[in-house]
């Protein structure tokens, strides 16, 4: 069973905010558990059973990772397999927003972005990372404007077909089994969330309404959703591409180009 989250909040603003989300709201620090607490670095999670060293996980959008991720431009395997090289300012909906290092890393490279994310406590997170950096926004933040709240399957089944050029999907696989300790934040959230088991569901959703293609990121060796018509990868990851036919052709000359 997945861990659960209470907000210790000690403000009407964190009341209202856990209220919206439906997050239930505690009045003193909890001695056991996971729970989020408003401190002056901003949103925190907390882990009240973690090592003291180790106990918030806190979103930071402005440490230098987005532009590194960035830096591979157009020619990394995330904008090959978009399709950035041969069409740039790409509407791109990041189905699956979780961290937010990808719809920042996708707006740092040239698309425009819109992203959902049903998790109350990783929206909650995320809006909290996205008011923080708008305060001295980096240019990226212009084209990253729509964060919603929302299961992205029953979403999808709202909006016209070709709203997006692209639909980009990373769900949470299982914990891959490995002998080195996983990212703590990588760690957490699957404590908390658990894998997204109905991944395929959102695809086939994602399928209708993408204009151009659909793109499924994953472990580098796990077994794709489906077949994927092309796919891009590095050591540990692998991006599916799955063409909309009549709307999106493929040329690979064009993305080495
Ligand atoms: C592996 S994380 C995504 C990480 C993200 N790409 C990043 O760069 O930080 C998966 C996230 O997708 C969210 N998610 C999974 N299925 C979803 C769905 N159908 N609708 C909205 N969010 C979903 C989960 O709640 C989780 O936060």
């Amino acid at each position: 069973m997945n861990a659960a989250v209470v907000w210790f909040a000690e403000s009407d603003d964190d009341r209202a905010r856990a209220r919206t989300l439906a997050i239930p709201t505690v009045e003193t620090v909890p001695d056991t558990g996971f729970y989020l607490q408003s401190r002056d670095a901003g949103l925190t999670l907390c882990n009240a059973d973690a090592a003291r060293r180790d106990r918030g996980l806190r979103l930071d959008l402005c440490d230098g990772e987005v532009e590194r991720r960035a830096a591979g431009g157009r020619r990394s395997p995330l904008a090959r397999a978009i399709g950035l090289q041969r069409r740039p300012g790409q509407r791109v909906l990041d189905a699956t927003c979780g961290l937010g290092r990808d719809s920042a890393t996708l707006a740092a490279i040239g698309c425009r972005v819109s992203a959902l994310e049903r998790s109350p406590l990783l929206y909650a997170l995320l809006e909290d990372a996205r008011r923080r950096a708008a305060i001295d926004p980096p240019a990226w933040l212009a084209h990253w404007p729509t964060l919603v709240h929302a299961d992205a399957t029953a979403w999808l089944a709202r909006v016209d077909p070709g709203a997006f050029d692209v639909v980009y999907i990373d769900p949470m696989f299982e914990a891959p089994r490995r002998k080195a300790r996983p990212q703590k934040a990588l760690d957490w959230l699957h404590r908390l969330l658990g894998a997204d088991t109905d991944a395929a569901h959102l695809l086939a959703a994602a399928r209708v309404v993408a204009g151009r293609r659909c793109v499924i990121k994953q472990h580098a060796r796990a077994e794709p959703l489906a077949p994927a018509d092309l796919s891009f990868g590095s050591k540990s990851v692998r991006y599916d591409v799955y063409l909309i036919p009549n709307r999106d052709h493929y040329s690979a000359s064009n993305d080495f180009r």
